[in-house]
């Protein structure tokens, strides 16, 4: 074989191996996505620490949304799946759209060793880090558009993210 051959050859291989391994990795995320890393707590276990954004959010349509359904309707899965928040595999059924809905399941991000009063002002980057490693999430459009979307959802209203995203609840720096 010439060397150059043998050189195109080896580059066609390694070319090969990198999309194989992308598909495989690709595959890992999915599965990742698939189980819930974290567990849900619920509105009131946010309560206590934050009871701006508790109060406020409970005026809100989202806090009521399981109750706008009918008897019938929250027996149908496919009803109840944007007027909850996580899943109803554990035989647990958050009603409404809360916290968790928004910002990812808390039971290990609202750890006192995360979300400190005293630790978190002082080194904010670390520990925004840590929460969104232990689940934390800053919603981002997606994060409200699979609601928010047309598919499945018979009361469809056109959504901006800009305009709505300061409507869920108050924020710390409100006055
Ligand atoms: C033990 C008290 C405590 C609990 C319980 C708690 N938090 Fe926090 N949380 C904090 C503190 C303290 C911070 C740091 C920033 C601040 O002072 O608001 C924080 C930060 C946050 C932030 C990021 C704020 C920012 O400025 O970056 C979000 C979002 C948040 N918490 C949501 C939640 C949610 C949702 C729950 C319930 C699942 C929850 N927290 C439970 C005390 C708590
Ligand atoms: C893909 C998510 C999704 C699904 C699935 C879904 N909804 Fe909704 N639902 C929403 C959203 C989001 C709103 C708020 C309206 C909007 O902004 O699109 C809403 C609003 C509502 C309201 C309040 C309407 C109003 O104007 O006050 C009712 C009642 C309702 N949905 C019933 C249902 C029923 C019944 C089903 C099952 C057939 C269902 N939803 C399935 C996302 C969904
Ligand atoms: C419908 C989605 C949604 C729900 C439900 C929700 N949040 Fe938020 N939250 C947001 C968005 C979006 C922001 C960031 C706003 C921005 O970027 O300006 C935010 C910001 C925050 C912040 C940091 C900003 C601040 O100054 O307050 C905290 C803390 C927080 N949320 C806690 C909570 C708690 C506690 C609950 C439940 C009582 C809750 N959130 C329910 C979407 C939501
Ligand atoms: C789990 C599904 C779900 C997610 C996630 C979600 N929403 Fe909603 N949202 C709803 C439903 C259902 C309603 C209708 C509630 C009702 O009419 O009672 C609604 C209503 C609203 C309303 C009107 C509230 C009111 O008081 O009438 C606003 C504003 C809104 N959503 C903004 C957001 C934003 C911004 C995000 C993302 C940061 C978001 N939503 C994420 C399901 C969701």
């Amino acid at each position: 074989m010439s060397k150059k051959f043998i050189v195109f050859f080896t580059v066609i291989l390694a070319a090969l191996a990198m999309v194989a391994m992308n598909a495989v990795s690709e595959e890992a995320k999915k599965d990742e996505k698939n189980k819930p890393a974290h567990d849900y707590v619920g509105a009131k276990k946010c309560k206590t620490c934050h009871k701006a954004q508790y109060t406020s959010w409970l005026e809100t349509g989202h806090a009521t949304a399981y109750d706008k359904l009918s008897d019938e309707e929250k027996k149908k899965p496919e009803c109840i799946e944007c007027h909850i928040t996580g899943t109803t595999a554990k035989d647990v059924l958050l009603e409404g759209v809360q916290c968790e809905a928004c910002h990812g399941p808390g039971k290990d991000y609202k750890s006192p060793k995360i979300m400190s009063k005293k630790k978190w002002p002082a080194d904010p980057e670390t520990y925004k880090a840590m929460a969104v490693e232990a689940g934390l999430l800053y919603p981002t459009e997606e994060d409200c558009t699979r609601c928010h979307q047309k598919e499945g959802n018979p009361n469809f209203k056109e959504f901006d993210f800009e305009k709505r995203k300061g409507e869920v609840h108050a924020m710390d720096d409100d006055e």
